[in-house]
């Protein structure tokens, strides 16, 4: 997968790209990632990537014209399917499903803003615009650095094991269930006695039902959309009632 970042920090992706899994994924050719600097396609001396609001306001605006240029460069380079992303507050809650989606694509361009946002003009280029959260950033090179990092961990091969991501919180719609390594003990707290039997069948459906309580006591919301047999929906229904009367504890499954 090729991933185009436009922004005028590029030099801040570079250690995060370089380092564990996302690293490895580039040097085994899995991913590739290019870093472009905004300015490259800005004009004048000073190579201008922002200008003041229309209207008045406080706050620069980014320029549509540097913008439109590097789309067009990039998609010159590199013919064929490409998706367009904006990072911006406004934009649709990334989550594991979208993770999931734009690890298919084969070519992703993704445009960071700074200072008060984008022209609004700038919107007509990209076909989805994505929100990392309800909060206000000072600009989009964290959003793309999370959405890197969660979209190349999927890409096929770049994990060691490749159940990983299909066993964790979120893509079966659930938390994930409580993990352990080695001690068996620890400060007088075990291991529960079921990961230790060897019997593969009773440890899957004590993680089920693991992650169940846990995603009822800590995120019911997800409820709503998981895939569950009636039975299943009944024991989750009765944990989060039980969490609603006190009776778990954050963090407790
Ligand atoms: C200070 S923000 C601009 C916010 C804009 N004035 C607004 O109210 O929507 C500057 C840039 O940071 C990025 N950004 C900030 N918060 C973000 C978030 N929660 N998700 C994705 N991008 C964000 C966007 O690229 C945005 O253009």
């Amino acid at each position: 997968m090729r991933i185009d970042v436009v922004s005028i920090f590029p030099e801040v992706f570079r250690p995060v790209l370089a380092s564990s899994m996302l690293g490895i994924a580039q040097e085994r050719g899995l991913l590739d990632v290019r870093l472009h600097d905004l300015r490259d396609w800005a004009e004048g001396v000073h190579r201008q990537t922002d200008d003041y609001a229309y209207g008045g306001g406080p706050g620069m605006v980014m320029k549509p014209e540097p913008f439109f240029r590097a789309l067009r460069d990039l998609k010159a380079d590199a013919p064929g399917e490409c998706t367009v992303v904006l990072m911006t507050p406004q934009g649709r809650r990334f989550d594991q499903r979208a993770a999931e989606d734009l690890a298919s694509r084969e070519h992703l361009v993704i445009l960071c803003g700074r200072y008060e946002g984008f022209d609004e003009r700038i919107r007509s280029l990209a076909d989805l615009q994505l929100s990392i959260g309800d909060y206000v950033l000072t600009g989009g090179e964290l959003p793309a650095m999370v959405v890197i990092d969660a979209v190349g961990r999927l890409i096929p091969g770049v994990l060691g094991h490749e159940g990983s991501a299909a066993e964790e919180s979120f893509s079966w719609g659930l938390l994930e269930y409580p993990q352990y390594t080695r001690p068996a003990v620890w400060e007088g707290m075990s291991v529960p006695d079921v990961l230790l039997s060897g019997d593969h069948a009773r440890i899957a459906a004590w993680r089920r039902r693991e992650a169940l309580a846990r995603t009822a006591a800590l995120r019911p919301d997800l409820l709503d959309d998981a895939d569950l047999t009636p039975e299943e929906r009944e024991f989750a229904s009765g944990t989060a009632q039980e969490k609603e009367a006190g009776r778990l504890d954050e963090g407790e499954s």
